[in-house]
């Protein structure tokens, strides 16, 4: 062959998805196709299949995170293209009472798993996101998220640990005995928005409880690093210091909300001290999974987190702008990176994990290009308006007192409850936790002190 149909050839093999980072038109073409790329993951708008559901091996609060993502795509870039299926996901698994509690889900459902359908639920009110047709017979956005949150303020559990959010909703489900940090971050994050949508004190009151408890217990550690969490029977005292990137995201957007809500300067500082720790999930400007990445260690769930550490960095820009010249150039740099990854596929647009290897690594999985969706589309954070208000043209229908449990849980007969082993693990909610104390020490989490 020719020489030049080498070079030829040899630029076509490493073409990465076109991002240009001044230019939103292209951004907005990029993000387009690693939406449809994600999707192509995705069954649930098929016959015969159930809205919401993402096939195995993702587990369902990673299709609520996808919803989410897509949300926030729409918001960002005006694209209507995934709403129908957005809506139809999320009203068929938020069911009549609102409360993402799926009978389906009842064996493997913990609070974090909810939260992340309750997200997509609230930022569908606060980016005024169409909203459900009556005929549905669900509530509105916010009436689901603060059908949520009824549920687990229901939870709060002073018997061990001087309160906190258990991992498991139901006793019966492994995990049951253990508090994690995410859950416990998903339920003040969720409360702070809903005191800022609404100007219901109780909300407030709430997240500022679940923030002092999260440093008491030492979840949160004075310098605002987050360790994963620990179980009761040691009153929450033998942490696993897992640290992963979305328990930073989750509680930086909770009290950057806060302090947009209070103007303290607490939570001012507060908003400034993660911000800062948040720092350790960087190499050279370009986000990592430090927990994971260097030891190629990130299961189906960790391959999604930075994006929601991405996520909420952005939103934290809108509540906290004072925030916005540390974050947007760490969100400029992550974003180019990880573009520079998405060389797969025929549309160039399956991306890699390791944004800081600036690579394909020949995988096609639905977290790696949730976490590229979320990252390339927060650099367009500054180009739209910030979330709604019931005051400031907010038009979701809410429902204070909804959220009744639905039905009873149906118990899990003792030969089919899951085990912690790999082989058992298809169907189970957000493993991390547990899979990380035992496996702690084996195959290699990297934990540092
Ligand atoms: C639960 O599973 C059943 C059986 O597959 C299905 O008919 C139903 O639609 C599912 N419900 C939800 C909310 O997905
Ligand atoms: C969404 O569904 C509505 C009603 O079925 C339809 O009119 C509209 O064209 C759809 N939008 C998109 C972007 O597919
Ligand atoms: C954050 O870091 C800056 C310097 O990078 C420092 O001046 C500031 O005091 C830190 N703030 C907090 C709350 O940690
Ligand atoms: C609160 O958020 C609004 C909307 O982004 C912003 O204009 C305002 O400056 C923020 N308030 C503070 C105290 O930063
Ligand atoms: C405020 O929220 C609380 C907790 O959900 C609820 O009980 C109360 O009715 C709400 N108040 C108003 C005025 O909506």
């Amino acid at each position: 062959m020719h020489l030049l149909c080498h070079i030829l050839l040899l630029i076509v093999a490493v073409q990465a998805i076109d991002y240009d980072l001044d230019n939103p038109a292209s951004i907005k073409a990029a993000l387009h196709s690693i939406a449809t790329q994600m999707l192509t993951h995705y069954t649930g708008n098929l016959p015969g299949d159930n809205p919401g559901n993402l096939p195995d091996p993702y587990y369902w609060w990673e299709a609520g995170a996808m919803f989410s993502a897509l949300i926030d795509y729409w918001y960002l870039t005006s694209d209507p293209s995934f709403n129908n299926l957005t809506l139809q996901a999320l009203t068929w698994q938020a069911g009549p009472s609102g409360s993402f509690m799926p009978a389906n889900q009842t064996r493997t459902e913990g609070n974090d798993d909810q939260s992340f359908w309750a997200f997509a639920a609230m930022s569908a009110a606060e980016r005024n996101f169409p909203d459900p047709p009556p005929s549905l017979g669900v509530p509105g956005w916010l009436g689901m998220a603060q059908a949520v949150f009824n549920t687990q303020a229901a939870r709060w559990d002073t018997e061990t640990c001087g309160g906190g959010l258990r991992w498991q909703i139901f006793t019966f489900n492994n995990g049951w005995t253990y508090k994690n940090t995410i859950s416990n971050g998903c339920f003040f994050n969720l409360a702070a928005r809903l005191a800022m949508y609404t100007g219901n004190q109780t909300y407030a009151d709430w997240a500022v409880r679940v923030w002092d408890w999260t440093a008491e217990v030492g979840f949160m550690t004075d310098g605002y690093r987050f360790w994963d969490g620990a179980d009761v029977g040691s009153a929450c005292g033998g942490w696993n210091r897992i640290e992963w990137t979305y328990n930073t995201g989750v509680y930086l957007l909770g009290a950057a909300v806060m302090y947009n809500l209070t103007e303290s300067p607490t939570w001012r500082s507060r908003t400034q001290g993660i911000l800062n720790a948040s720092m350790v999930f960087f190499q050279d400007d370009v986000m990592y999974e430090r927990a994971c990445e260097p030891v190629d260690t990130c299961e189906v769930d960790q391959r999604s987190f930075k994006g929601y550490l991405a996520r909420w960095m952005a939103a934290t820009t809108q509540m906290a702008p004072f925030t916005f010249d540390q974050v947007m150039p760490k969100l400029r740099t992550s974003a180019k990176a990880a573009a520079e990854t998405c060389t797969g596929g025929a549309n160039h647009a399956a991306c890699g994990l390791k944004w800081t290897d600036r690579k394909w690594d020949g995988m096609d999985d639905v977290g790696i290009q949730l976490a590229a969706l979320e990252v390339m589309q927060s650099t367009l954070i500054s180009r739209v308006d910030p979330p709604v208000t019931h005051d400031t043209g907010g038009t979701s229908q809410g429902n204070p007192g909804g959220g009744e449990p639905g039905p009873p849980p149906v118990p899990v007969p003792e030969g089919l409850r899951i085990e912690i082993t790999d082989a058992d693990r298809a169907g189970a909610g957000l493993m991390t936790a547990v899979m990380g104390l035992i496996v702690l020490g084996s195959t290699g989490w990297l934990v540092y002190e």
